[in-house]
């Protein structure tokens, strides 16, 4: 298959990352609020710099930029689960605290989410998130998602001090290329 490498919306441009990218991906990357429910922890700048160059490779990560001036605000992750003939893609997403709250993450979400149904004919586009995470799960309410399951003890990304493994909740959701047609 070929991929496409570049998306545009109404105020945002959906890119691949460049090695350039680690200064605006250590701008959010290391603030500790953004990377609460990630499943990794803060990063540094070196870190940010191999993040970078290791993404750029990564057809699943998508650079999201400001059209205005350029600036890379986010990311979103799109990626094909296997196996891959039920066509079911996940999708994720990861923004900058200073660009919260104006309709970004929802735009560029809607954007990937068109990619993934018109243009690689995906059947079925999920994601999950901790339900504490209701910023999250409000986005994904926003996309017209539906909340298919609620997992119980489904992750876990931290340990106790005595190396037990801390498990969290998980929410799933859904959209079907059919909803998705019939809401478009
Ligand atoms: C999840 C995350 C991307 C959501 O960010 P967000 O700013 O709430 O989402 P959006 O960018 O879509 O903005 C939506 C908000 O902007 C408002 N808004 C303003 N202008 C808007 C517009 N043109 N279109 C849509 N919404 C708009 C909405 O009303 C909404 O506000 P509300 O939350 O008060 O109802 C963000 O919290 C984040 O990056 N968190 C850290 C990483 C993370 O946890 N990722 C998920 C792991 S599962």
């Amino acid at each position: 298959m070929c991929y496409v490498v570049y998306l545009e919306s109404e105020r945002l441009i959906l890119r691949k990352f460049t090695d350039d990218d680690w200064e605006d991906l250590y701008e959010y990357l290391s603030n500790e609020d953004v990377v609460k429910y990630e499943p990794y922890d803060t990063c540094s700048e070196d870190e940010c710099k191999e993040i970078a160059v290791w993404r750029s490779k990564n057809e699943a990560f998508w650079a999201v930029c400001l059209k205005e001036n350029n600036k890379l605000i986010g990311n979103i992750y799109f990626h094909q689960n296997e196996p891959k003939e039920f066509l079911t893609w996940e999708i994720g997403y990861v923004f900058n605290s200073s660009y919260y709250g104006k309709g970004y993450a929802t735009e560029a979400s809607k954007r990937i989410m068109q990619y993934g149904f018109q243009e690689l004919g995906a059947h079925r586009i999920i994601a999950n998130c901790n339900p504490k995470n209701t910023a999250s799960w409000k986005l994904l309410e926003r996309l017209s998602m539906r909340r298919e399951g609620h997992f119980k003890k489904k992750a876990s990304f931290n340990k106790t001090s005595d190396g037990k493994a801390i498990w969290h909740d998980a929410y799933q959701y859904a959209m079907l290329e059919e909803e998705w047609f019939r809401m478009i």
